[in-house]
């Protein structure tokens, strides 16, 4: 039950939450509709989605819901003429959400900008106008590296309302990863600053941008904005400031016109091979899939300030943090920096600030502040909140529980969200209206055929650890890897035919609420992000030390997870701190600050299969016989 009787020995691990009273009376779904909406999706989940897809607005309606002629390339309302930026932002001058304010943004010095709808479309058109003058056209990548700041959204609004493709790169990304995936999505254009502040210092990112495209010569435009105005240099020929380019242009465009099934965005993630793969969405059935999860997974109001307290380069940030919350017409908040700076209470001081109801954040985070003590939240006014909410890894329910009672003051549902890069939107997650279950994702949404099952696609039972599989397409699913179709259906659709294959282990209970216990494959889970096992050994091998390298998961208090290396060094090398250090920082420097190498350790071979693969199962539970050091 409810109840204002936790304590900190509760570990929760049984316990079920029922409803809130108060949650249930202003829910826009009520359990009854939920429960309906459940059978509906089971019987009938093509008719369930095309019923969200009519509460937006498109050009042309579709000739039919789903073409499943060329699976697993699945094509959703086809014939549908649409633009996901006409949903989020041009729709919404013709009403009263015109004048209301659609981002608050902080940066980390405490500076703070707000931009209103009105505002912020008439500068997506300013910066489209920009784009289309450097002779972006549809179909064309607009790469995006910028962190947390207001002319991200602009970018990547400004890109897709002309009908191009925007590739954000997430900021804690190298010179060499930038390199990388640029080159990748065939970028000609640039959107970067020149730098921004984090943890109380200056990130000189035009600076890892020159480095980068020292060997990218794809690239021949640089838009850069002016953050920290900060002296740098501008090459001739090649950057130019965004101030500069948008103060000359008209604040009218045209909006293009575009099949539901163009690309919106390519996103890179990490995977089960040695480079990162270019995940893209589409206009039409992505806007369906995240506005529709939005609406009942946050139960957003009108009234409502909303928080999606994690970085914009990721999908979270995409679809929750931009696409979603401007196509309901919410105020969303947006912050540059650290969540721990100047100190621990930097969130929950901007919570009482702004009046925040929605916060959506990572464990990780969670996790981060419960380790400055429960006094902290104390010491502000969260009585704001009525909803928060986690994704990105698994949360224990001991950092459930912390998060429930000291946040949320026992007065907020938690919505443990389960997605991924490819599934572009939601997939499982309780609604508030849901019994929760701490350290449960809960049940997949409605029109969402998800199950647990052994390597016959066989149902496990109840308990049972199993592959995470889906069963059904999905609107906001991904519909191919750029330039690299082949791998699509092999790595996603071939292990379970007919089926799309997550990559997690999940268990199911006997309520049919999912716990997924992590990765499956060799992708490692740090702080919520998606790692490369294959992409960090790949650069160890590099090292003119390295005779042979495996890398592997281990548990990690604060960021869940972090990376181990079992090292084979070549003959006549000697193991030494230093090589250790040049290994880590090599880490570093070629994957970017996300790809924590923790710990070391030399070994004489490395256990393998008969067909020569590396046994990291056995690894994980090695002790290891030499050297180690963290
Ligand atoms: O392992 C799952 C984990 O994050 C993976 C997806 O990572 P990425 O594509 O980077 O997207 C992260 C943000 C949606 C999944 O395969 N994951 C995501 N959400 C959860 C989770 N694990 C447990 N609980 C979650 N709520």
């Amino acid at each position: 039950m409810f109840g204002g009787n936790l304590t900190d020995q509760d570990k929760g691990l049984e316990r079920i939450f029922r409803p809130l009273p108060q949650t249930v009376i202003q829910a826009n779904i009520s359990p009854t509709e939920y429960e309906a909406a459940m059978k509906r999706g089971e019987i009938d989940f093509e008719g369930f989605w095309e019923e969200a897809a009519e509460e937006l607005d498109w050009f042309k309606k579709w000739d039919k819901v789903l073409d499943r002629s060329g699976a697993p390339f699945y094509r959703w309302f086809v014939g549908a003429k649409c633009n996901i930026v006409y949903n989020a932002l041009d729709r919404h001058i013709e009403t009263r959400i015109k004048n209301k304010v659609a981002i608050i943004w902080e940066g980390e010095p405490g500076d703070m900008r707000k931009l209103t709808y009105y505002e912020l479309y008439r500068k997506v058109n300013k910066f489209a106008n920009v784009l289309t003058s450097l002779d972006v056209k549809k179909g064309d990548t607009v790469a995006i590296y910028l962190p947390n700041i207001p002319e991200t959204a602009i970018a990547m609004l400004a890109t897709a309302k002309i009908g191009g493709v925007h590739n954000v790169i997430f900021t804690g990304f190298s010179a060499m990863a930038l390199r990388d995936r640029l080159k990748d999505a065939d970028a000609r254009v640039l959107v970067t600053a020149d730098g921004f502040y984090r943890n109380g210092k200056v990130v000189n990112l035009k600076a890892i941008v020159d480095e980068a495209l020292e060997e990218c010569p794809g690239v021949e435009t640089v838009v850069v904005v002016k953050r920290i105005a900060s002296d740098i240099d501008m090459i001739d020929g090649r950057d130019l400031w965004y101030h500069e380019l948008v103060d000359v242009e008209s604040p009218e465009v045209e909006i293009e016109v575009m099949d539901s099934e163009d690309p919106l965005f390519i996103v890179h993630t990490s995977g089960t091979t040695d480079r990162p793969k270019g995940v893209v969405h589409v206009h039409g059935s992505y806007m369906v899939g995240v506005y529709k999860t939005f609406q009942w997974i946050f139960d957003i109001k009108e009234t409502d300030i909303y928080w999606c307290a994690v970085d914009i380069g990721w999908i979270t940030g995409h679809s929750y943090g931009v696409y979603a919350p401007l196509m309901a017409g919410a105020t969303t908040v947006m912050y540059e920096g650290h969540v721990l700076y100047p100190k621990a209470d930097r969130m929950w001081s901007m919570v009482e600030k702004y009046g925040i109801n929605i916060l959506y954040t990572s464990p990780t985070i969670i996790r981060m502040l419960r380790r400055f003590g429960s006094h902290l939240p104390l010491r502000w006014d969260l009585g704001t909140l009525r909803l928060l909410g986690s994704v990105g890894e698994p949360i224990s329910p001991e950092a459930w529980l912390w998060y429930y009672k000291n946040v949320g003051k026992e007065n907020c549902p938690i919505v443990d969200t389960w997605f991924q890069t490819e599934t572009g939107m939601i997939m499982i997650s309780p609604l508030p209206v849901s019994l929760l279950k701490p350290g449960s994702v809960g049940k997949p949404f409605p029109g969402v055929l998800m199950d647990v099952v052994d390597t016959h696609a066989k149902s496990k039972k109840p308990g049972e650890e199993g592959f995470l599989i889906v069963k059904n397409p999905w609107p906001a699913m991904f519909t191919t890897l750029y330039k690299d179709p082949q791998r699509y259906r092999e790595i996603y659709w071939e292990k379970f035919p007919g089926y799309y294959y997550t990559g997690d282990m999940a268990k199911k209970d006997a309520d049919g609420y999912i716990f997924v216990r992590g990765r499956a494959d060799e992708v490692l889970n740090i702080g919520g992000q998606r790692v490369g096992a294959l992409e960090m050994e790949r650069a160890l091998r590099d090292h003119k030390a390295v005779e042979e390298a495996a890398v592997v998961g281990i548990p990690d208090r604060i960021k869940g997870e972090v990376a181990k290396a079992f090292v084979v060094l070549k003959k006549g090398i000697e193991d030494s701190d230093d090589l250790i250090n040049e290994l880590k920082n090599k880490i570093r420097h070629e994957l970017g600050s996300i790809a924590i190498l923790k710990t070391v350790e030399f070994v004489e071979s490395l256990p393998k299969t008969s067909s020569g693969e590396i046994m990291r199962h056995v690894l994980k539970t090695s002790q290891g016989s030499s050297k180690e050091a963290e």
